[in-house]
This record gives structure tokens, sequence and C-alpha cells, in this order.
């Protein structure tokens, strides 16, 4: 098995350039699926991650033929022969949900299995099924599996219960071949969704609104190829930020996008971090030890984001004073805070497993932690940056599906991490 082997107490310093997006290149894998002519699509800028491979090789098992070379990817759709996504490769990665909306309007039938929860919570997604009854789909689900079908979707006006990411991709995606016009109010607002839009309208879609709480989806007949560039990942970005502030360290960020980032910037601003914005890039100066924050709080976008919340918690664990997190989005998103207690930090989360305070401490000890999921191992590596000795971070598996090199970005940027096989 492969560990981290974190030698903390190195202040980060430097400049790194930040990838493509794995929130937008996944929807935008399963949009491409709605292209029905002989055209190749190509993307770049795509992100070199675990969950990137495991939708490529969703896309294959339909008969997808796709070349992916470096952070270039070319996808042709022609030959897609199955709409039916094997129940293994679902397990996997339960977002790939967002599936059933592509392949339903392509085919007008579509099974996969019910995805399940996952390690932040249960994730239910009746709003995704609503949403597709309401555009006609007729579904049944049973022995684990959905089951959707309809011969043509009419487009219909859809109010979200909850501003689900998730559920707004797969309506947008689903009406994309509609009869007629879809509305989808109290949307989703994140700028993956954008980016979706935007890959979808230059393949030939009629789509206005997203980043907004109102989507306009007028039904076409066909889409072609195209050539997109996928947008920087804001939380890796965010990510490394934290990652800067909890080190009291100086560094620079190439190809982010700051305006996706205002609520991150604006909560390290609170803590004493410095930050200069300019177009594509963020230069961030941290000072020795943070000041604690009275809240963070996670919320649909503009929102504090919710996937870095585990990062900043553990910035949080050495500031000077008491911060409270509260978790708005996911009903079991503190897998981190055992972890980060045994470094030596105090965090007590309340009886409703929503609210946890941070009692700042003067320092972290390194020891041996495991990643319960993807942002709390993001979170664990913050932590053994800034403890005091050796940290080891197990459950790598759960880091590779986010960021394509987390441990060399940050060694890049002054850290001692060794990737050890033990
Ligand atoms: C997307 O998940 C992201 N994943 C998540 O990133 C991110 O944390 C989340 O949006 C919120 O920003 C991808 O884009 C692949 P939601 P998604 O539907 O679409 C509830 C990461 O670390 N809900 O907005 O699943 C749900 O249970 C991952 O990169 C329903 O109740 O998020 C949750 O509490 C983690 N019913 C809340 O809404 C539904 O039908 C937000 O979920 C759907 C969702």
């Amino acid at each position: 098995m492969e560990k981290l082997l974190i030698c903390g107490g190195k202040r980060l310093e430097g400049v790194v350039r930040i990838g493509g997006a794995k929130n937008a290149i996944l929807p935008i894998l399963a949009a491409i699926l709605l292209n029905k002519s002989n055209d190749e699509i190509i993307l770049t800028n795509v992100p070199r991650i675990s969950d990137v491979a495991k939708m490529v090789e969703i896309l294959r098992s339909l008969g997808a033929e796709i070349t992916w070379s470096g952070t270039n990817m070319a996808v042709s759709p022609r030959n897609l022969t199955g709409y039916a996504v094997e129940e293994h490769l679902m397990r996997e990665m339960r977002s790939t949900i967002f599936l059933m909306g592509a392949l339903l309007a392509r085919f007008g039938q579509v099974c996969i299995s019910h995805p399940g929860g996952c390690a932040i919570g249960q994730r239910p997604i009746e709003l995704h099924l609503k949403g597709l009854k309401k555009l006609g789909a007729q579904i049944r689900e049973q022995h684990g599996y959905i089951y959707a079908s309809c011969s043509r979707l009419t487009g219909a006006d859809i109010h979200l219960d909850y501003p689900s990411v998730g559920a707004t991709e797969n309506i947008m995606m689903a009406a994309v071949y509609a009869r007629g016009v879809t509305v989808i109010s109290n949307a989703a607002k994140e700028p993956e969704i954008v980016d979706l839009q935007n890959l979808l309208n230059k393949m030939g879609a009629k789509i206005r609104g997203a980043g907004t709480d109102q989507i306009r989806i007028i039904g076409v007949n066909q889409l072609h190829g195209v050539e997109y560039s996928v947008i920087p990942d804001r939380i890796v970005a965010g990510t490394l930020m934290i990652a800067a502030a909890a080190t009291g360290g100086e560094i620079i960020l190439e190809n982010v996008i700051p305006g996706h980032l205002e609520a991150v910037t604006s909560k390290l601003r609170e803590t004493g971090v410095q930050i200069r914005e300019e177009s594509e890039r963020v230069l961030i100066k941290a000072p020795k030890r943070l000041r604690a924050v009275e809240f963070v709080r996670t919320l649909p976008y503009p929102g504090y984001p919710t996937d870095l919340q585990a990062p900043i918690m553990a910035a949080l664990t050495l500031a000077d004073g008491t911060s409270m997190v509260v978790e708005n989005v996911f009903d079991s998103r503190f897998k981190h805070v055992g972890e980060l207690n045994r470094m030596g930090a105090q965090i007590v989360v309340a009886s409703d497993n929503r609210t946890a305070v941070v009692h700042g401490v003067e320092k972290l000890t390194g020891a041996t932690v495991t990643a319960p999921d993807l942002r709390a191992g993001a979170a664990l590596v913050i932590a053994g940056l800034a403890a005091e000795g050796e940290t080891i971070v197990e459950g790598l598996e759960h880091i590779a599906r986010g960021y394509e090199n987390l441990e060399g970005d940050l060694n890049k940027l002054g850290a001692e991490i060794k990737r050890i096989r033990v």
C-alpha cells in the first residue's frame, strides 16, 4: 500500500499552475454522449485524475472511442452501442448518475445501477428522477437498478426543491433534444454548470441562464463536434491557498479564475491572509499564525464551498481562537475530525453532526492518519504540513480521485513529502 510521509513545519513558497476542474470534466464527458454526428470532440486542460479515468472506462464500455494523451482528449461517440452502464463501473463512482440524462436523451432509454451513498452522505437522487419524470420519462427502480425510458422527452418547467448541482446538470443534458422549452428554476449556480452550458452550446445546443437560478433549454435535433478547454479547478486552487495559509506561506497560483474563489478568498482574508487577485492568478501571503473566524458555513455556490470545508478546518485547528464550522450541504462530512484530533487538534462536533467547534491549539503533532474521503484526505495532508514531526497519510486512492499530483504540487512549493510503499 502506498502512503504519504510528510515532514511537517515547512513554509510553502513558490508558483504552481492549476489544472482542469474535476467537477466540470465529469459532466462534460457525459454531455459528449449526446453527439450523434461523426464529429470528434477535442477537450484540453483535462485533469489526469482517477475519476476521469473511471469515466473514460465507462464511456468506452458504451462504445465511445477515446484517446487521452497528457491533458488532451479526443472523444468520438458516433458508435455508441449501449445505454446500460455496467454495475461495477457505476458503483465505483456515484457521480455517473448524470449519465442518465444524456443517455436517455440519445437512446430514449437508460439503465444504471442505483449509485447508493458514499462517505460524505446518503446522496439521494430524487431530484434527478423527479426532473426526468417531468420531462416525460417512465422510471422503474428494482434490484438496485434504475431503468428510464421515453421515445422523445418533452420540455417542461422544473423547480428543484434544492439547488442540486448534479440534478441541474442531469436535467440540462436530458432537455437538449426535448421537444420544446425546458426551464429549470432554483437551479444550482456553480461555475462547472456554466462550463457545461458553454460546451453544449458550442456543440449546437440552445441553453441560457447557467450561473443563475433559472436555466432555459430550447430543444434541438442535432449537435456537432467541438474543441473545448475545461475551466480550472477552483477546489484544487482553494486547497493550495489553504495549505499556504496553514504554513505561513507565500505562493502564487497560475491558471485560476479568481471570480470562482470569492468565498474562499473572503474567508481566508478574515484569518489574516493577504490575497491579491489578478486576471488569471492569485497571490497569497499568510501570517505566521491565522486568526480564528467566527463562522465557516458551507452553502451552494456562491457560498463557501463544501468541498473546502475539511481543508479550511485543518488550517483553523492552529488558529488563534475558536472557529465554528457549519456543514449545511452534506449530512456526514466531518469524518476528518477524529483524525485531526489524533494530531492534537481540539475539535468538538455537535450532536447534529452539522456543527463543529474548532478550538485553536499551539501545535499539531505528526501521526499516522487515514483519509476517509477525497477532501478529508486533502485536509489531513494540510494538517501534516503544519504539524511538528512526521505524518503518514493512508487512503491515497481517495486523494487521487480529485488531485492530479497533490504531493508534487506541494513539494514544488517547498514541502517535504515522500510517497512510500509499505
Ligand atoms: C457535486 O456533487 C460535486 N460532485 C461535489 O463534489 C460537490 O460537493 C457538490 O456538487 C456540492 O457542490 C461533482 O460535481 C461530480 P448536489 P452532487 O446534488 O451533484 C442533496 C468533490 O469532493 N441532494 O448539489 O452530488 C445531497 O444529498 C465532490 O469533488 C438531494 O437531497 O451535489 C446533498 O446533501 C463531493 N437529492 C446536497 O443535495 C438529490 O436528488 C448537495 O448535493 C440530489 C442532491
